[in-house]
């Protein structure tokens, strides 16, 4: 590990944020075992808290409900960590006062993919995610447009905004600590 990553170990809160299908969990995977920090994926977190998929939430108790668990549960991976890579869901900054506490308990990134790669991504993965799963790839493509400018403002107040395709490890991390 080079010596600017061991100097900030200690104290690393990243929150990566951004639409369904924009590599969230690949790339926070990544940049933890890069940094050498846990990295949590909050959809997981809240199955595991849950004990029921994510599709079951929404399901039996609704989305105000599965809001609520993810809010929680991020508090609680926040306040009992010091350092971590944190995969939002892609609602997370999006409700309650979400973005303020990420952005105030650490460092929030963006990776903000062209509305036509994370329909080209999702039109395959549409199953495990239930605002989506119904939709035909028509549908899709009109949902996406609509939900992403609807969260832009949200999403656009991140410290760090990721806008290069592809992405690039080395350069996602040279952002962050110039962040
Ligand atoms: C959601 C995104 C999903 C998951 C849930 C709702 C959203 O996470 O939290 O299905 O509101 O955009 P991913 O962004 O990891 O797909």
């Amino acid at each position: 590990m080079t010596g600017i990553l061991s100097a900030y170990k200690q104290v690393m809160k990243i929150f990566l944020i951004g639409f369904m299908g924009s590599g969230k969990t690949h790339w926070g995977r990544l940049l933890s075992q890069k940094l050498n920090i846990p990295f949590f994926d909050l959809d997981e977190q809240v199955v595991s808290h849950e004990g029921k998929s994510i599709a079951e939430i929404f399901a039996e108790s609704g989305e105000e409900h599965f809001r609520l668990l993810e809010k929680d549960v991020m508090h609680i991976i926040a306040e009992s960590h010091d350092s971590f890579v944190m995969a939002c869901g892609g609602g997370t900054p999006c409700y309650f006062n979400n973005i303020e506490y990420m952005n105030q308990s650490g460092t929030t990134v963006w990776i903000n993919t062209a509305i036509d790669t994370l329909f080209y991504r999702l039109m395959g993965e549409k199953e495990k995610r239930p605002l989506i799963k119904d939709l035909t790839d028509e549908q899709l493509r009109g949902f996406i447009g609509k939900k992403y400018a609807d969260r832009k403002i949200y999403y656009e107040q991140a410290d760090v905004v990721i806008d290069e395709e592809p992405v690039r490890l080395d350069f996602l991390i040279e952002k962050i600590f110039h962040a």
